[in-house]
């Protein structure tokens, strides 16, 4: 397959380029490196181009000619889409069109798209199906489900079948092939707390102890990057054998407090270092835990690594490599 991935220099899009690439398939990775790493590409073809640029976009697709298309591209930081939403929907909205646009008039008719836990906003009932109220509660998860709602309406006009994967909370890293999570600034948990076993930040913080959760701290589903990647894959054969469209929600089933991920760091590295809890940050829904039944029964997706100590042994090792992230 002849696969196009924008932001294959980010965290999840470098896992499944390089997942793509071993499997025997071509990759070109589009990306504007604003947030992405050049390393993180390696010796795969690498495209600097903006999805705010139509004109970069139909160029690349009509010389490439890709079969599909994973478009990871997007600003994805919670708090700064309530800052400045119109570069969310610059971003996430009209430049996922732009992008979308150049497809189709290439000839190209699948794509998977990353999508969201946020689409739901504050869960009602949990484990959260895909049919869960989309509510959200941020402009990042706002941005999201209106890109979701543009590809349901291709799909409908025949121009462009898409999976949409709502991915709960991505982490850990591939260690195989040295590809792990480097955000500027880093807000997610995992890294975070890794960051002060390390030594590179003083402690680690607690966003919250009164939460209605069995230790007070907020629940997640943690997703393991290479059973994101794997997902992708299976998503864009899925297409090609035009199994149609669909959106799946991607998690493990199980969710983990904050205090337990602490705690797991503190296991897996053998270090201490001080935890100080805090107040709450603002937008955070006490927990999010995917029912992932939808991809299972219909891609047969099952993850490979689905428990939280395997998911933070292989962060723990990637950032101890890599203490300033790529550029260590
Ligand atoms: N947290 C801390 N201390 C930290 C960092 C985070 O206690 O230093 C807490 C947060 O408050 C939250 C939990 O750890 O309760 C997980 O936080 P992350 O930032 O790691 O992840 P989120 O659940 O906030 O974010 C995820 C995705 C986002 C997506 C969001 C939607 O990573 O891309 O879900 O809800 F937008």
């Amino acid at each position: 397959m002849r696969v196009l991935v924008t932001g294959g220099a980010g965290y999840i899009g470098s896992v499944a380029s390089r997942m793509l690439a071993g499997e025997g398939h071509e990759v070109l990775v589009l990306d504007n490196l604003a947030k992405g790493h050049r390393r993180a590409v390696a010796d795969l073809d690498l495209e600097v181009a903006d999805l705010e640029d139509p004109s970069a976009l139909s160029g690349v697709c009509s010389r490439f000619g890709p079969e599909a298309c994973m478009h990871f591209a997007a600003d994805s930081l919670v708090g700064e889409s309530m800052a400045d939403p119109l570069k969310y929907f610059r971003s996430n909205v009209a430049g996922s069109i732009n992008l979308a646009a150049a497809l189709v008039e290439s000839g190209c008719r699948d794509m998977v798209f990353s999508s969201t836990a946020a689409v739901y906003g504050d869960a009602e009932t949990v484990p959260i199906t895909e049919t869960h109220p989309k509510r959200p509660v941020n402009f990042y998860g706002l941005t999201k489900y209106m890109f979701e709602q543009a590809l349901c309406a291709l799909d409908r006009a025949g121009q462009l079948r898409c999976v949409c994967l709502r991915y709960f909370n991505a982490a850990g890293a591939d260690t195989a092939a040295d590809l792990g999570e480097d955000h500027h600034p880093e807000t997610h948990l995992i890294p975070r707390v890794i960051a002060a076993a390390l030594g590179s930040e003083p402690r680690a913080e607690v966003f919250g102890t009164d939460y209605p959760t069995t230790d007070g701290t907020c629940v997640r589903d943690y997703v393991h990057v290479l059973d994101l990647a794997r997902a992708h894959v299976l998503a864009c054969e899925h297409l090609q054998e035009t199994g149609g469209s669909g959106i799946f929600n991607l998690g493990n089933g199980s969710g983990f407090s904050v205090r337990q991920v602490i705690e797991t760091v503190r296991r897996v590295s053998g270090r201490n270092f001080e935890v100080v809890e805090g107040p709450r940050r603002e937008g955070d829904p006490p927990a999010l835990v995917a029912s992932s039944d939808k991809i299972r029964d219909e891609l047969g997706w099952r993850p490979e690594h689905p428990e939280l100590e395997s998911i933070v042994s292989s962060a723990w090792e990637w950032h101890s490599r890599h203490p300033n992230g790529y550029d260590s």
